[in-house]
């Protein structure tokens, strides 16, 4: 990589701008001056490793803060080695990804996590080097440039609460040696570890019960929120934030876009409270915010913040001081699966009217699934009203999910069952959840065509919400559940992976099949992202709102920028239904077919929806 030791003025000009609040914070929390001028050196170092080509990016992006704002930008997450076997081999399927529309990549957690204790490569035991059958850091460096090249930003995780029980620390804590105990939670006896019991709640109730492990060899118990092998790191101690700032500073020089906060909410921890979402978590954030801005301001920051719509906003920060540039929209992706095992979009349309209500300069990823499950965090007060109850709702979700019920066509398995609390959260493909595995098993070809119809039309209503959408790879083939996992010890007792399955390429060769399951999906969603791409109604900031459909099966959305109106409409149930709306301020084009029609009174067959655009008076 070129690199440049120039540029001194940008550098400073940065630093200035957040130099007093950023020591403002890092003082309130650790209140220690020589800290601090360590952390400025390191900051000026990473400065001036970085890049020439990635410094320039820096300085276009600046120029231009609302770059990843518009319409045109299309996620795609995956494994690197379930994609394409390694780093190389996703760059030599780069075509693949630019033909998929897709101009962001989620490389999938790829630093070296310990084999069989890696929890999907979440416990990373080195920051700095590649899992060794996926690469290298040279291939890492490889592979960005090749994407920047096309005109892809890569993301990846910073699992920065957390380390591996492998990683160099954690060894040295083990050993007893007291400068390592004290960048983890450690504790002699039970009394701390069981009053924090007492307000923490679990993460893997089942999988990994408690948030504590006792480590025989050395007579202590350390703080383990997620699995026992993933310790807890102790952000009150100022060698953890500014060496993992490090950390975060160097896979930036990687060439890395977007930085994914891996469980950022949890990286505080405070006796007698629940160690979420505590207001220290903020002033971190809002540093590494400062700290990207002052050293590497082309990066995107992205928190995982699986959490109700209260928590997760305060993680943008506010205009004068920005945390987070993006967040996912999760309570809408569980509310999106919620209408289709109901059938009612009541939730979903007031879900929707929440998001837009938000400030426009917040931006979504939005989202049908992830590798991880999908936990029903859904607005119980508002289903409460209507007689729902919290516990037998959830049931029926994971009943109708499973295909027991409710005329559902649906796969998929439980994760994570609390058997004390009834509670259990989801696993399964988007197409396995809405039909097409059932009917490719079954050979019925009426269910396939329902099973495509609710796929796409899932997906033409993500496309309408504002923010970024991201497709979990596989996704835009219609990929099944993968039941392969159970014969792997190492992760036979994790469902997510389920739906964390190679990359069939055999199935991908159908694409060019246009009546071909695959190819009804992937043309289907090439079609959308077009539209998507071309219409100024998407742009990220434009007007979004819902309209009374008066059929509860219908939902329809509303979007307009600078005069350019289209409406959704999106029917979630197996029967044609009527949406009675009334749009008579002009005429419209059905985007799909390209023929006009009347925005009132319209009629949607079965799974089926619109794009239409409003073309005149
Ligand atoms: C995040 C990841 C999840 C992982 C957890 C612990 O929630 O998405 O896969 O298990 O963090 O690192």
């Amino acid at each position: 990589m070129k690199k440049n030791n120039t540029g001194y003025e940008t550098y400073e000009r940065r630093l200035k701008r957040h130099e007093e609040e950023l020591r403002w914070l890092y003082m309130e929390l650790y209140g220690n001056d020589s800290m601090y001028a360590e952390l400025c050196d390191g900051m000026r170092r990473f400065y001036e490793e970085r890049g020439t080509d990635l410094k320039e990016q820096d300085a276009y992006r600046e120029s231009r803060p609302d770059w990843y704002r518009k319409n045109d930008m299309l996620g795609m997450m995956f494994y690197i080695d379930n994609f394409a076997g390694n780093m190389k081999g996703v760059q030599s399927r780069l075509d693949y990804i630019e033909r998929c529309g897709v101009n962001y990549v989620h490389l999938m957690p790829f630093l070296d996590t310990p084999k069989g204790r890696s929890d999907g490569g979440y416990a990373v035991s080195d920051f700095r080097k590649v899992q060794e059958t996926l690469g290298t850091m040279e291939d890492l460096q490889e592979l960005t440039a090749a994407c920047h090249k096309k005109g892809i930003n890569v993301c990846m995780d910073f699992v920065m609460n957390h380390t591996s029980e492998d990683h160099e620390w954690a060894v040295k804590a083990r050993q007893g040696d007291g400068e390592y105990m004290s960048r983890y939670f450690f504790y002699d006896n039970a009394s701390i570890p069981s009053e924090y019991e007492k307000t923490v709640p679990q993460v893997f109730p089942t999988t990994a019960p408690g948030n504590f492990t006792w480590l025989p060899e050395i007579g202590h118990y350390v703080m383990t929120t997620f699995y026992p092998y993933q310790w807890d790191l102790n952000y009150k101690n100022p060698r953890v934030f500014n060496e993992m700032m490090y950390n975060f500073l160097f896979l930036a020089n990687q060439g890395i876009d977007i930085i994914r906060i891996d469980a950022v909410p949890y990286i505080w921890k405070e006796l007698g409270t629940q160690c979420r979402n505590l207001l220290q978590v903020h002033t971190i954030v809002r540093m590494m915010r400062m700290i990207s801005e002052i050293v590497c301001p082309g990066i995107l920051l992205l928190g995982e913040v699986v959490m109700e719509p209260e928590k997760v906003v305060p993680y943008f920060g506010t205009v004068e001081k920005p945390e987070c540039h993006m967040l996912y929209n999760v309570t809408t992706m569980a509310t999106t699966w919620h209408t289709v095992a109901t059938r009612d979009v009541r939730l979903l349309k007031k879900q929707l009217d929440i998001v837009s209500a938000l400030p426009k300069d917040y931006v979504f990823l939005n989202y049908l699934r992830c590798h991880d499950d999908i936990g029903w965090g859904l607005d119980y007060l508002t289903l409460g009203q209507e007689g729902l109850g919290e516990v037998s709702h959830k049931k029926y979700l994971n009943d109708y999910f499973r295909g027991y019920t409710g005329g559902s066509n649906s796969r998929g398995e439980l994760y994570n069952e609390d058997l004390i609390t009834g509670d259990a959260r989801f696993c399964g493909t988007t197409a396995s959840m809405c039909g097409v595995e059932r009917a490719g098993f079954e050979q019925n070809e009426e269910m396939m065509d329902a099973a495509i119809r609710l796929d796409l039309m899932l997906h033409a209503y993500m496309f309408m919400q504002s923010g970024i959408p991201v497709l979990y790879s596989g996704d835009e083939i219609g990929q099944v559940n993968d039941y392969t996992y159970k014969e792997n010890p190492d992760k036979a007792a994790d469902s997510r992976y389920l739906h964390r399955g190679a990359m069939n390429w055999e199935l991908v060769k159908n694409i060019e099949i246009p009546e071909s399951v695959q190819g009804r999906i992937f043309g289907g969603l090439r079609q959308l992202e077009q539209i998507r791409e071309k219409e100024k109604a998407f742009m990220t900031n434009a007007d979004m709102w819902t309209i009374e459909t008066w059929e509860k099966e219908v939902l329809c959305i509303g979007r307009c920028f600078e005069g350019e109106k289209i409406i959704g409409l999106f029917n979630f149930s197996e029967h044609d239904k009527t949406a009675w709306i009334n749009e008579t301020d002009g005429t419209y084009l059905d985007l799909i077919s390209g023929k006009e029609k009347k925005a009132v009174g319209v009629d949607i067959p079965a799974y089926g929806f619109y794009y239409l655009k409003r073309i005149g008076d």
